[in-house]
């Protein structure tokens, strides 16, 4: 109910605020957080404008604090900011972590992203905030609050996969950028962007794992009506890494120059794959003649059987008549 979910915002945004102030206000936050973000290039603008933060290393500093404030154990429980231990007593659940406040799309504070510091597998690299009345993961991208205008007016929406890619591209001036940060692509996320604009741009990591993941959301993205294009990375970069490497007309530069619709994307990715082995190929043109068949717009989906002939050198006529035994198979 209402009551509830405003408490549990309160909680959350006096959180973000206590591990703000304890990145900047404190030596531990100010030694370790906040040189971290330094040396990964992020200014004092982002830096405040993101609301970044710095949980300290012990078991309850946020939470006792919490309480000697008056905050009720219920909401730090539910936010997921405390965890409850078997004898009924709260601890932290992020410590000695760098902190990322999400905010839903009218700029409140919902839940957090917590990064290690360590070099250590053992450890999760990201602590996220568990499902509450405020947060429901496949209804959020990171980024969207500070994202939104920028998306209309550049009639855009870069789609990144993590926290760091979102603070970069943006401080590098390209601000239509959002991600869906810890979870794969949801239908939801999909239609939240739709909202402001109906173009979108995939920049996902360039590794197996970013490749896997655009194929997929790019077929999503073709199911919901929107455009979709993709531009593949170097492996071992991602656009927070790329773009503090090659600086802001780097980065675009090689947006400009690898942009891809999602055909040539496809059928470039594919083909590699398939080499010459004609069932192989075969098999290339049924999986890209499947994406098309997920757009709903039949004139644009004619358009793209007529680019994916040329580029495969098939039968426009063959490639329609698959296309229909597939739109009868779904309908
Ligand atoms: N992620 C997560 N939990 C993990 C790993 C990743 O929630 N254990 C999410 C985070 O939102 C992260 C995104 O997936 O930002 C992308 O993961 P990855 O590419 O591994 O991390 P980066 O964002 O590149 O992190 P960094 O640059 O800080 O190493
Ligand atoms: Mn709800
Ligand atoms: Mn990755
Ligand atoms: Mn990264
Ligand atoms: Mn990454």
């Amino acid at each position: 109910e209402d009551n509830r979910r405003e408490s549990l915002m309160i909680v959350t945004g006096y959180a973000a605020k206590f591990f703000h102030d304890s990145l900047l206000e404190t030596e531990e936050g100010k030694n370790i957080g906040l040189s971290y973000f330094k040396e990964r290039g992020f200014t004092n603008e982002t830096i405040k404008k993101f609301e970044l933060g710095y949980s300290p290393d012990q078991w309850e500093a946020f939470t006792s604090q919490a309480l000697k404030e008056g905050y009720q154990q219920q909401f730090l429980e539910e936010s997921g900011l405390s965890v409850k231990r078997d004898n009924g007593s709260l601890y932290d659940r992020y410590r000695g972590r760098v902190m990322f406040p999400i905010h839903s799309f009218t700029g409140r504070v919902i839940a957090f992203g917590g990064r290690t510091l360590k070099n250590d597998k053992s450890v999760p690299k990201y602590v996220n905030s568990p499902e509450s009345e405020i947060y429901h993961k496949s209804n959020v991208l990171y980024g969207l609050y500070f994202a939104k205008k920028a998306i209309r007016e550049e009639d855009n929406c870069f789609l990144v996969e993590g926290y760091a890619d979102v603070l970069s591209v943006h401080q590098a001036g390209i601000e239509n950028v959002v991600a869906s940060s810890g979870t794969s692509l949801t239908v939801e996320q999909i239609r939240l962007i739709g909202r402001f604009t109906k173009n979108i741009t995939i920049l996902y990591d360039g590794d197996a794992a970013g490749i896997k993941a655009s194929l997929r959301g790019l077929d999503m993205i073709l199911e919901e009506g929107l455009n979709v294009k993709v531009v593949l990375f170097p492996d071992g970069h991602d656009p927070d890494s790329y773009v503090r490497n090659f600086g802001t007309s780097g980065f675009k530069k090689h947006i400009e120059d690898n942009k891809k619709d999602f055909i040539l994307y496809k059928t470039d990715i594919l083909l590699k794959e398939a080499g010459n082995d004609p069932i192989k190929k075969a098999e290339v043109i049924r999986e890209i003649v499947e994406s098309v068949a997920k757009i709903p717009d039949s004139i644009k989906a004619s358009v793209f059987i007529k680019e994916c002939s040329y580029l495969l050198q098939i039968d426009e006529r063959a490639l329609l008549s698959e296309l229909n035994k597939m739109r009868m198979a779904k309908a």
